[in-house]
């Protein structure tokens, strides 16, 4: 359990506010929150290749010292090159901080229409390790090898994780995802350990189904899903797959939570495609700080944000993302009137 940290009545809160679409979300965000009443005390801090060149890493001591020190962070998407230069930030905090466990409800929101209406499932993915361990080594110009990695310790703690989350949010069934048809070790690995965590909790259903069989059933119908827990690798893809079932990346919550600190942020990246341009929905990055707002125990602003997001949307305003046709800034203004 996370203790929180007050400081007169304040709540001190690490806020990563990321590059792309990152500050305009989180912009939107915060303006939010201070109107709903509540004073948080958001100690900003910078990370990614916009700090680089200052401070010789993207991801400096300082902001794993004020998550640390606060225990809760809220972040915004911070980019990461791709096939070349430094290694994702967000994978070097989940490891830094051991956040273990990435949440990743998803479930139909009013107003936003989608191809189906009875989605409410949670993805719990695996954080640490996986191929995401970043051991890779060029053999030679034409061979690139990548190790994947699973432990029996971080895949039990995982699945204790999944079922523990099933038995406080009254689900009812964990289903175990992985390919260990074809990769016997490793994934046989993960699923050895999910049957022995399964065996404590005997009230909780269980269920095995291999990756691409998962995938092929969530876009035929997703209802047939609860509680997943997957290996790293497969539960970024399939988190982004379920994003897809209820409106895409800009309605998709998440959270990275370990045994000391837990970082709220959107399943999504930074969008660099809308940078800049007032266009990005800042829902996903709401809904997290929303669920951040709940884990710390401030449950009465954390539906009055909900009631009045969800009001929004039911009314039809909507960001282009969700065939709207408002601006970040338009969209958020809403939603402050919808407070009061
Ligand atoms: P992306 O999620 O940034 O964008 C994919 C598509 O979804 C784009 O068309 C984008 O415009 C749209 N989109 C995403 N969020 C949106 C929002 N809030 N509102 C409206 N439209 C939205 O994925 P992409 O392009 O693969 O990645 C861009 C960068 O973000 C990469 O450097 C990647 O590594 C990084 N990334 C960072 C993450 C994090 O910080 N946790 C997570 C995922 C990606």
């Amino acid at each position: 359990m996370i203790y929180l940290q007050k400081g007169e009545n304040m709540h001190n809160i690490t806020l990563i506010n990321g590059d792309g679409i990152g500050p305009e979300i989180c912009e939107s965000v915060l303006k939010i929150i201070k109107s709903s009443g509540l004073e948080i005390n958001w100690d900003i801090q910078t990370a990614g290749a916009d700090v680089i060149e200052q401070e010789g890493t993207p991801l400096p001591e300082r902001v794993l010292d004020s998550i640390r020190k606060n225990k809760i962070a809220l972040k915004a998407p911070v980019t990461t090159p791709i096939g070349k230069g430094f290694r994702s930030v967000n994978v070097q905090l989940r490891k830094a901080l051991d956040l273990y466990a990435n949440l990743r409800p998803c479930r139909n929101l009013v107003g936003v229409e989608t191809r189906f209406k009875n989605v409410d499932l949670v993805v719990v993915r695996e954080n640490t390790e996986d191929l995401y361990a970043g051991v890779e080594e060029k053999i030679d110009e034409n061979t690139a090898h990548s190790i994947k990695i699973i432990t029996r310790e971080a895949s039990e703690r995982i699945c204790r994780f999944a079922f523990d989350y099933a038995l406080k949010n009254n689900r009812k069934e964990v289903c175990v995802v992985t390919k260990a048809n074809i990769m016997k070790l490793s994934d046989g690995l993960f699923l050895e350990s999910y049957r022995n965590v399964a065996n404590e909790y005997s009230s909780i259903k269980t269920r095995e189904i291999l990756v691409d069989n998962l995938c092929m059933q969530l876009v035929q119908d997703p209802s047939r899903f609860d509680v997943l827990v997957l290996p790293n690798l497969y539960g970024d893809i399939v988190s982004d797959l379920t994003a897809g079932l209820i409106g895409g990346l800009g309605v998709a919550q998440g959270a990275n939570i370990g045994k000391h600190y837990a970082v709220f942020e959107p399943v999504h990246g930074s969008a660099p495609d809308i940078k800049g341009q007032n266009k990005a929905n800042p829902t996903a990055l709401l809904l997290s700080a929303i669920e951040m707002l709940k884990y710390i125990g401030e449950n009465s602003y954390a539906k009055r944000i909900e009631a009045a997001l969800f009001k929004t949307l039911a009314n039809g305003y909507k960001t282009a993302d969700l065939g709207g046709n408002l601006s970040t800034t338009e969209f958020t203004q809403n939603i402050i009137l919808n407070l009061k």
